[in-house]
């Protein structure tokens, strides 16, 4: 079991974490040009507080993960709510092969400081989605290491937004932009959470 299964029942008891999906989905709405005919991918769900709220703004949308816990709590949270147009699913996309699924959008909240090889999780996200797709990543700012108290370690010590956007550059993204979405109060310290926006060619 990881840290992210043991944390899954307690996730949404924690407001500051619906607060900061809450506002994430006004920025994502304010900054793009969302249809009701769009497809997205949240990847890095957990148990979908951000796709919660944007859940009207598009046709379907697919909520990845690889925690299992995170997931039993999403899949019971759509049910009790009579959802039809969001679907959990496990999926790795660092390590699983390839999918056919192509999105309109791709977001993740909080999610790409856990993910070691940055580089091939950026092209993979460029894969999946269609011509003039979106991608919006929202994570910490570079930081001194003292943001997770927790014991989780091999992380990312928050990103410098230029060395990102290069990154993003690299594997075709154009339009990109950044803006500060929330900062995170904590340990007496205050981390900034960027938005990136950038478009598939
Ligand atoms: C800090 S939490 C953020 C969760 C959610 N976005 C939120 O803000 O409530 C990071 C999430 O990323 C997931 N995660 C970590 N590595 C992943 C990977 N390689 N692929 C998919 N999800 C991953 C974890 O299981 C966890 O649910």
């Amino acid at each position: 079991m990881t840290n992210f299964d043991e944390r899954a029942k307690d996730w949404d008891s924690d407001p500051k974490k619906v607060e900061r999906a809450r506002v994430l989905a006004e920025a994502i709405r304010a900054a793009l040009p969302l249809k009701p005919k769009m497809s997205a991918l949240e990847y890095g769900c957990a148990t979908g507080l951000l796709s919660f709220f944007l859940r009207d703004d598009f046709a379907h949308i697919l909520l990845a993960d690889i925690s299992d816990g995170m997931l039993d709590v999403l899949a019971d949270k759509i049910v009790d709510a009579g959802i039809s147009n969001m679907t959990p699913t496990r999926m790795d996309l660092t390590s699983d092969p390839p999918t056919l699924s192509r999105f309109d959008m791709v977001y993740s909240l909080l999610v790409l400081h856990h993910i070691r090889n940055t580089d091939k999780i950026i092209e993979r996200f460029y894969k999946i989605l269609h011509p003039g797709g979106w991608l919006v990543i929202a994570d910490l700012d570079a930081e001194d290491g003292t943001f997770h108290t927790d014991g989780t370690t091999d992380v990312h010590l928050g990103f410098e937004r230029e060395s990102l956007q290069k990154q993003v550059e690299a594997v075709g993204f154009t339009n990109i932009r950044f803006s500060t979405v929330f900062v995170i109060h904590k340990n007496d310290r205050e981390y900034p959470v960027f938005m990136l926006v950038a478009q598939k060619n």
